[in-house]
């Protein structure tokens, strides 16, 4: 394996009583928004893995995709460049049309000069295919192409959780986070399954918490138990797993009325957090996820909650958020 250090790395472990009391259990907070600054957020963990993955292969172009705002396609891009690779992203939109404004990740994207497909919903759905078609048409140009799937979302890129387990365990080890006991439980958002997978790999192997709960904020219960199994098998055949996987439970019932959308209870929640916490979060992926765990039915005592990133995707929504905003 080729894994490169792109993320500045242990990330704090952040505890806040306000946040506790409103979560209604004991929070540590991963910070992982601060992997980075430009690229932060969980995906610079799988970056390293998959970016030196393309290196090593000679790679000159990266190829990857998401939503319009996505934060992997941004990480992706910004990462790209500083290593003297160019990112082409596949962006999908309700229109295959670029949106009239660049704002948040689409802005980053623009900044680091990232190529730009925009796809309408029917091509989105053929987007693997039409990655490696670009990918051959670049290398027939005599460029290398490197394919990275939709979030980073490999057996390889899931290693970089595994890892993020690992870096807990010596925190804990060390004092942090309350100290050597591990957590009940941890907390992510789920989009593509590679983090949650991660952690499945990681987190009871290296002591941190017996289950992972992957808050879904798109797709279904059942087709992210299925991907985040695959995933698991994906890694597990690249390098031996470090001990036993932890449980998984995968909740679907806080991904608020749209992906990308919050409702606004949710949008609600995420103002009231950073106004009492001065936790941040964003409405697509942590706030939902926090969100969740808050309503939780058999909440866990005690909680490893990975703060994923998603800043630029808040930016992106600043009018959606501001009617919420304390006056
Ligand atoms: C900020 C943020 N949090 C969480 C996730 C979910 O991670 P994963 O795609 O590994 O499920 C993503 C990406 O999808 C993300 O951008």
């Amino acid at each position: 394996m080729n894994k490169l250090r792109l993320a500045h790395l242990p990330t704090p472990l952040w505890h806040n009583s306000a946040l506790d009391e409103m979560v209604g259990a004991q929070v540590w907070v991963k910070r992982d928004d601060m992997t980075s600054g430009a690229a932060a957020g969980n995906k610079l963990r799988k970056l390293e893995y998959l970016l030196g993955d393309a290196l090593h292969r000679r790679a000159t172009v990266v190829l990857t995709c998401g939503g319009v705002q996505s934060n992997h396609a941004r990480a992706t891009a910004v990462a790209a460049r500083e290593l003297g690779m160019r990112a082409l992203l596949f962006l999908g939109t309700p229109d295959g049309k670029p949106p009239a404004q660049a704002t948040g990740n689409l802005f980053l994207d623009l900044m680091v000069g990232a190529g730009l497909r925009f796809l309408a919903p029917d091509q989105y759905r053929q987007r693997q295919a039409l990655m490696e078609e670009a990918a051959r048409e670049i290398a027939a140009q005599g460029e290398r192409a490197y394919v990275i799937p939709m979030g980073g979302s490999t057996g390889l890129g899931a290693l970089g959780y595994a890892d993020a387990m690992r870096e807990v365990r010596q925190q804990l080890d060390g004092g942090q986070g309350g100290g050597p006991a591990g957590f009940d439980a941890v907390v992510c958002a789920c989009g593509s399954g590679g983090t949650a997978a991660g952690c499945v790999i990681g987190a009871r192997a290296f002591g941190v918490a017996p289950r992972v709960c992957a808050m879904a904020v798109c797709e279904d219960e059942a087709t992210f138990r299925s991907a985040i199994a695959d995933i698991v098998v994906q890694a597990g055949a690249i390098t031996a797993p470090p001990g036993p996987p932890a449980d998984l439970h995968v909740y679907d019932a806080w991904k608020g009325p749209a992906y990308g959308v919050a409702s606004d209870e949710q949008r609600h929640f995420i103002v009231e957090v950073a106004e009492r916490s001065g936790l941040v979060l964003d409405p697509v992926y942590t706030g939902k996820a926090l969100f969740g765990l808050a309503r939780l039915p058999d909440k866990p005592r005690r909680v490893l909650f990975l703060h994923t990133g998603g800043l630029p995707g808040l930016l992106a929504q600043c009018e959606a958020m501001f009617p919420r905003l304390p006056r």
